[in-house]
């Protein structure tokens, strides 16, 4: 079959600028599809931290013109990479919108650190990403890269397929194309004023509660839904559960509406940087065959790390997360204390809303022996995390796909999760039946409470202590799953060839 032409649109890559699992899948699809034999192109903002990050882009000769609101931003564009790949990425260069982002003064790519300590988000967010969207689009000639799929990613780009078929669709170099719309997560939705409207250049007629509208606000999550030919999410179960009111956030109606074009790929895993067989980040590397004689030495030092007492025969409950009530913070610091007298250490690498920094970092105080905080974001220390713990926590309220948990599970560190989302597709509960078929790779459990967890987390430690030839078995069974992109990426092509016919 012949290649396809795949333009990925994304508002943060791995390798440039991260705040989640997005930009690991920005960065790792497009590669998987290019391994296909795919022609993969990828646009993201030129954000300061790219601009001051170590893969330095280069500048290109080409200028965008940009209209915005009553004016036209000119633009330039930089050009570089996806790591390890001859993929070309490029970026929209425009300071006024995209070069701000500064770890030290709080100010990320979305947000910035108010004086309270409290994270609100910028206030031209509507303006920058409409901006971005729309530039995307108007990069297609200018680098003459012709593709048949448009691929917007989340609701920074939400009007990218709004754009493409209301605007740039009389021009027949846009005439063929088509938009793949991938919700990562419903709950972000980016709604705006009214008012908005006119900055967008799309319009007036179009701010109805069948387009664009959501009750008086414009929403780019739900015009993408409306306006993409193909819309995503990141499992199959979550492509069902947002169809319901405890987990579609209001945008549940429109989703049944669309649930024909509605589908659930999990994300797949880059084995190539998550890989404890490979991990230059690790004291030791290993694979399923000497993990029992090498991980201690990760736990050893991850324990350094976080100055806890280094003791192998502590079992380390490990955390990677932004820090917001999706990843169920709540719940852990809730039976926390629980853990303790259990005899664990916890050991926490987050980042993001105040509340939770303030609470981790009481509760840090309180147990020092046995508790280990980070709060930032540290991209080398959350590859110490996932080796160095014995099991990972994730009891999320809510999950779409997952990536930590895939991690976890290749670094012989099993998860503990809540069956929602993407970790209900991935992660196998080893209760014991399925200790008994050898199929369990984790532990998980269903009602949202602290108690559920406690039990989770206590059934998990039996095994640890009492039955390590099970709790080995579990490890074993986990590291050897396979969730590289390779199915993932076969699923998205299988979408993308639909859409072509
Ligand atoms: P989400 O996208 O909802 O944050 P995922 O599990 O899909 O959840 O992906 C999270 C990604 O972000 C992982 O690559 C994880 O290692 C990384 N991450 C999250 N918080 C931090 C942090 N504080 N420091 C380093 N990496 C982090
Ligand atoms: C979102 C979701 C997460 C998912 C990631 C990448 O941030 O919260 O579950 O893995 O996007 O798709």
């Amino acid at each position: 079959m012949a290649p396809l032409r795949i333009l990925v649109v994304a508002s943060e890559v791995v390798g440039f600028a991260k705040t989640g699992g997005l930009a690991d899948v920005a960065g790792s699809l497009p590669r998987a599809m290019a391994q296909r034999g795919h022609e993969v192109a990828v646009v993201m903002p030129y954000y300061r931290a790219v601009r001051f990050g170590k893969i330095q882009p280069k500048p290109t000769s080409h200028v965008l013109n940009v209209p915005i609101g009553s004016r036209t931003l000119a633009c330039r564009v930089f050009e570089s990479k996806l790591p390890n790949s001859e993929v070309p990425i490029y970026f929209i260069d425009a300071p006024e919108y995209f070069d701000r982002d500064d770890g030290h003064q709080g100010r990320g790519l979305y947000q910035a650190t108010m004086p309270g300590g409290y994270k609100a988000d910028y206030p031209d967010n509507a303006e920058r990403f409409a901006f971005f969207s729309r530039a995307a689009l108007e990069l297609i000639p200018t680098i003459r890269f012709q593709p048949d799929i448009v691929h917007a990613n989340d609701w920074q780009t939400g009007l990218v397929p709004v754009y493409l078929s209301e605007v740039f669709r009389t021009n027949p170099k846009y005439a063929n194309i088509r938009s793949v719309f991938t919700i990562h997560n419903i709950a972000y939705q980016g709604m705006f004023g009214a008012d908005v409207m006119r900055m967008t250049g799309l319009p007036g007629w179009m701010f109805n509660a069948k387009q664009l509208e959501y009750h008086g606000h414009l929403n780019y999550l739900k015009s993408g839904v409306v306006f993409a030919d193909a819309v995503n999410t990141v499992s199959p179960t979550y492509a069902r559960e947002i169809q319901t009111a405890e987990y579609g956030c209001g945008l549940e109606g429109l989703l049944i509406e669309y649930k024909d074009k509605l589908s659930g790929i999990v994300n797949g895993v880059d084995y190539d940087v998550w890989n404890p067989a490979l991990d230059p980040l690790l004291p030791e590397r290993y694979d399923a065959t000497t993990v029992f004689e090498r991980k201690p030495a990760s736990k050893a030092e991850l324990q350094k790390r976080f100055d806890l007492p280094v003791d192998a025969s502590k079992p380390v409950l490990g955390l990677v997360a932004r820090l917001v009530t999706q990843k169920g913070i709540d719940l852990i610091l809730s039976s926390a204390p629980g853990f303790l007298d259990l005899g664990c250490q916890l050991i926490f690498l987050g980042d993001g809303d105040r509340e939770y920094h303030d609470q981790l970092r009481s509760f840090h105080a309180k147990h020092a022996s046995q508790v280990g905080i980070y709060l930032g974001f540290q991209e080398q220390l959350a590859h110490l995390v996932e080796a160095g713990s014995d099991l990972f926590l994730m009891p999320s309220r809510y999950e779409p796909s997952g990536l930590n948990q895939l991690y976890s599970l290749k670094y012989g560190t099993p998860p503990i999760v809540r069956a929602t989302g993407g970790l209900a597709d991935t992660i196998v509960n080893a209760n014991e039946e399925n200790l008994a078929n050898g199929t369990g790779t984790g532990f998980s459990f269903n009602d949202y409470t602290p108690s559920a967890l406690y039990e989770t987390v206590k059934w998990a430690l039996t095994l640890y202590r009492d039955r390590p030839n099970d709790f080995r078995k579990v490890v074993r069974t986990a590291m050897k799953q396979d969730w590289s992109w390779e199915r993932s990426a076969a699923d998205y092509e299988a979408l993308y060839r639909r859409l072509l016919g």
